[in-house]
């Protein structure tokens, strides 16, 4: 049988996730994972650019492991580890970083955006394609589901890995990127992007009380027969001829609608809410510990062969 193909992929642990998240990229990530050899990397050392407390990174970490634990991400079936438990990451970024330009990089996107925001924009922020470009070729990785927003972060790793090639001989396969497809972009209570930075999410590990107060939040207008925002959400739950009906009966009728809403959003996520639940810290750690071990055996023997390369073996 021929061996699996390599897919690598980084979850920032940067709060509690939101059905965007989930029906954005989690979900289509946990369909797909099983059929590679996968490495699923929470990356605290690129949450370093934004987060800058210790405790709620510790919180952050286990947070996003143990959800998607919960989520159905099953240990024996890929690994799962943190970024700073392979330190070959950040070596091989240095390296990097001596063979990229400046200019390359001021083409980035987020750090665009940083700055013309007036934002501080740190040598972190301006090399995080960089730290990104390592920790896929590190594993010379097929594939990297990722959402749309990262497709120019592939770029960089590809151009960074063809670089290292050409200067120093065949060493990184070449990424490609596997645009995760979305149903669609998930709307907010607020009926724009469902963003964090925006406060119209609803959470994913909400509890039902949560659900219902941002359900009844969520803006309608008054015009037509169909609250439209209350729909988009709705339509991520159902198919179109289960709500045909529902919308039907219920023309110009709101509240009915967004209690419709709150049930289906309560009985779809209350499994992954008692499974999360159920699971430790001690549990989430034992995961991480496991997945470090195998993560740095394929990161080692990699750095091997590049400090070979660059010349810094004697
Ligand atoms: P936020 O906008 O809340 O900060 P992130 O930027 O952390 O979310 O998103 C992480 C991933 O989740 C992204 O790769 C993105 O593709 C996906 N995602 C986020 N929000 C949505 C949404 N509203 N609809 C679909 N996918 C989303
Ligand atoms: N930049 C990615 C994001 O914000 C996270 C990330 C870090 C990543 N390293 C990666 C994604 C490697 C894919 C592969 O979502």
């Amino acid at each position: 049988m021929a061996a699996k193909k390599r897919l690598f992929t980084g979850l920032q642990p940067s709060g509690a996730l939101h059905i965007g998240n989930y029906f954005g990229t989690l979900k289509p990530l946990l369909e797909m994972y099983e059929g590679y050899e996968s490495f699923l990397c929470v990356v605290d050392y690129h949450a370093l650019t934004t987060v800058r407390d210790g405790a709620l990174m510790k919180v952050n970490i286990r947070q996003m492991a143990g959800d998607f634990m919960a989520l159905g991400f099953d240990p024996a079936k890929g690994t799962l580890f943190k970024q700073s438990d392979a330190p070959e990451h950040t070596e091989l970024a240095w390296i990097l970083n001596c063979l990229v330009s400046v200019p390359f990089l001021e083409l980035g996107h987020a750090y665009k955006d940083a700055a013309g925001k007036g934002k501080e924009a740190t040598a972190g922020l301006f090399t995080y394609p960089v730290l990104m470009a390592s920790d896929i070729v590190l594993y010379d990785t097929d594939v990297v589901p990722v959402g749309e927003d990262q497709r120019q972060h592939i770029e960089y790793a590809r151009d960074i890995a063809s670089k290292f090639n050409h200067v120093f001989g065949e060493t990184f396969k070449l990424p490609k990127e596997s645009i995760l497809k979305a149903v669609a972009v998930v709307p907010g209570t607020d009926g724009r992007k469902m963003s964090k930075s925006y406060g119209n999410t609803i959470p994913l590990f909400a509890s039902r009380e949560q659900i219902i107060a941002a359900v009844m939040s969520i803006v309608t207008d008054s015009t037509g027969d169909r609250p439209e925002n209350v729909y988009a959400i709705h339509r991520l739950l159902k198919s179109e001829g289960e709500l045909e009906s529902l919308y039907g009966a219920n023309k110009g009728k709101y509240k009915a609608l967004k209690e419709a809403l709150i049930e289906d959003l309560d009985a779809h996520f209350k499994p992954i809410r008692e499974r999360r639940l159920s699971i430790s810290d001690g549990e989430i750690d034992t995961v991480l510990a496991a997945g470090a071990k195998r993560a740095r055996e394929v990161a080692s023997a990699k750095m091997k062969e590049v400090r070979e390369k660059i010349g810094v073996n004697l």
